[in-house]
């Protein structure tokens, strides 16, 4: 059974692609390298003793995907993660976030359409909730404007493939909605690779800590919450990874109940930064070096998921939680620092 992973090479889709070929899937990756390296393909083979056909190939040119699909009709799914996802980046720039995101997605599509079997999953993300009124999250709550161009390639994402499969029947999607995925497979060969400063917390925290960072900076300790910071669900990116091998075998066996599904992918538990911070220093056994600084706009103050659909109909549960999540970065830290 053929799967395509595009963005193959990246965090959660190279987890992804480890969990597929565990399973038996031959996996075909497309990656345009832009924000990941053929290490990782190394990484893949050496952790799961499979080699995958990789194509460096960019989605943005059409001509290319089209030529793709011709050589490949025996594709049964495709998983979606091809897309660029850092939020402050696409404040700066939109248009590269609109073209990179949806022009890709609409290329994809269409190829889709015009193959006999389409199974088909989309990689969300809980920015699209925005800052959600109630606790914790469910998959019916109001999709808000978007509080990023990030985000709202991700409510437009999910529009046109809900419009796409309204018209095509043979196209059958999931969303898969994330909350903030950590962590790295418990080999330490692959892992989470921020390109420059990192933007997201647990790897500028591991940077700290491997003292490549000077200090992490809390931004904002006067939020409404138990510590007065912000409140995000951390999910080990295995479980995110394993979630996705379930999502394309529900839509492989027509299990789904509607050719368009969204499942939140969470814990369900939600931690405050500070929270985090004595996660580490608890699993670590070592101090880190923070301050607190301002807040950083553009956050909401909390975010965690129901898990009940996720659990209750796509069968799929957390298996580890905050503590296992950072000690896996942290040994996959260790592991870069020994390079
Ligand atoms: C988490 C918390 C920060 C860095 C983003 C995207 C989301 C998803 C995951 C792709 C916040 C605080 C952070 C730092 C800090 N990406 N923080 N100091 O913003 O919840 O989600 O990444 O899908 O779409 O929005 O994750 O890790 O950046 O921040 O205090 O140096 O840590 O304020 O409260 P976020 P994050």
């Amino acid at each position: 059974m053929k799967v395509l992973v595009t963005g193959g090479l990246g965090f959660i889709g190279s987890h992804t692609v480890v969990e597929l070929q565990n399973e038996g899937y031959q996996v075909v990756i497309i990656d345009n390298l832009s924000n990941s390296s053929l290490d990782v393909l190394k990484g893949i083979v050496a952790i799961s003793g499979k080699t995958p056909i990789f194509e460096k190939l960019d989605l943005k040119d059409k001509v290319q995907v089209q030529t793709f699909f011709k050589q490949h009709q025996d594709i049964q799914g495709v998983i979606h993660f091809a897309a660029s996802k850092a939020v402050g980046e696409s404040v700066e720039k939109p248009l590269l976030y609109y073209e990179n995101n949806i022009n890709t997605l609409v290329y994809v599509l269409q190829e889709l359409e015009k193959l006999n079997v389409s199974n088909f999953i989309f990689s969300s993300s809980c920015t699209v909730y925005a800052q959600a009124d109630v606790m914790p999250i469910t998959e019916g709550a109001p999709i808000k404007m978007a509080e990023s161009p990030y985000g709202n390639t991700k409510q437009i994402g999910e529009e046109i493939i809900q419009d796409t499969c309204k018209v095509n029947a043979k196209i059958k999607a999931i969303s898969l909605r994330y909350f903030n995925p950590i962590g790295a497979h418990e080999s330490a060969i692959i892992g989470e690779l921020p390109i420059g400063v990192p933007q997201n917390l647990i790897p500028y925290i591991m940077q700290t800590a491997a003292g490549i960072r000077e200090e992490l900076s809390v931004f904002g300790d006067d939020y409404p919450t138990i510590d007065g910071t912000c409140i995000r669900d951390y999910i080990h990116v295995v479980d995110v990874a394993k979630a996705h091998v379930i999502a394309l075998q529900r839509l492989l066996k027509n299990k789904n109940t509607s050719n368009f599904e969204v499942f939140n992918l969470g814990t369900g538990t939600g931690s405050s930064v500070l929270e985090v911070i004595q996660a580490f220093e608890k699993v670590t056994n070592q101090k880190l070096n923070y301050k607190i600084v301002n807040r950083r706009s553009g956050d909401v103050v909390s975010a965690y998921a129901d898990t009940t659909k996720a659990n209750e109909v796509l069968g799929w549960k957390a298996q580890y939680n905050l503590e296992d999540a950072i000690l896996s970065s942290w040994q996959w830290q260790k592991s870069l620092n020994a390079v």
